[in-house]
């Protein structure tokens, strides 16, 4: 498949996929990719959202192609989305199991979103394990980071044991990541029509964005995740 894959999986219901594929999804877009989305989630959260989306902005809205399938169907939408698509990001489950596994085997990134909380931290190292089966490569993303960085600090401690790359990018606690997607925007959308409230959360999904796609094509040297350790290839 021509096509750069990228799953967004955490065990944990709540983790912020569904988030994080939103948002990234628009913002790739408007830096000029042709990007498709594949809800593999039966909740169909990412399929609400971009009907919300055709609905509120039409042909002011970024493209994107949408996909929604489950179990075995899920290789097919790939390869039918992969004909037009640049990257294509997927959305999975809150649980281990089959409806994730096959775009987890043809990604060429895994995100592994992470709220700095022992929750998530207990839930982060099934989700990796069941990444590394399929042979493909994890990347933490924290996100729902507070200003105040204790625990923060505390879970990056932990997360290190677990041997995982964690993006140097991270998504702060903001209620514009909410509130954008609550009526089929994101914040990219809006920071674009000059909201200012969604300026910082669409800089720092930008950033995020661009490190993701780095990770995805092998820009970045394993292992980062302290910024000391992080080498860019080639740079
Ligand atoms: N960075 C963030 N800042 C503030 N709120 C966030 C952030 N990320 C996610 N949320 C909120 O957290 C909640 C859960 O997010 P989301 O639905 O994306 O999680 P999920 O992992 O897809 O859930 P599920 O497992 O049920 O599919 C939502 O209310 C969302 O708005
Ligand atoms: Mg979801």
């Amino acid at each position: 498949m021509a096509a750069q894959i990228m799953t967004v999986a955490q065990h944990k219901g709540g983790a912020g996929k569904t988030t994080l594929v939103a948002h990234l999804a628009v913002t790739w877009a408007e830096a000029g990719q042709r990007v498709a989305i594949l809800d593999t989630d039966p909740q169909a959260s990412l399929g609400t959202w971009h009907r919300q989306r055709q609905a509120a902005l039409g042909r002011r809205a970024q493209p994107l192609a949408y996909g929604a399938a489950t179990g075995w169907r899920v290789r097919s939408e790939l390869d039918r989305l992969s004909r037009t698509s640049d990257v294509i990001l997927v959305d999975t489950p809150p649980s281990a199991g089959p409806d994730a596994r096959p775009s987890l085997r043809f990604s060429s990134a895994v995100l592994v979103p992470v709220q700095p909380s022992p929750l998530d931290l207990w839930a982060t190292k099934p989700v990796l394990d069941e990444i590394r089966r399929e042979r493909s490569r994890p990347l933490i993303v924290l996100t729902r980071v507070p200003a105040r960085a204790r625990l923060t600090n505390e879970v990056l401690a932990e997360l290190a044991r677990l041997h995982c790359p964690i993006a140097l990018a991270r998504l702060g606690n903001r209620t514009a990541y909410a509130a954008t997607l609550a009526v089929g925007a994101s914040v990219a959308d809006w920071a674009m029509q000059d909201e200012p409230w969604c300026l910082d959360a669409a800089r720092e999904i930008k950033i995020l964005s661009d490190e993701v796609l780095d990770f995805a094509v092998g820009r970045v040297a394993e292992p980062y995740g302290a910024p000391a350790g992080r080498v860019l290839v080639g740079a």
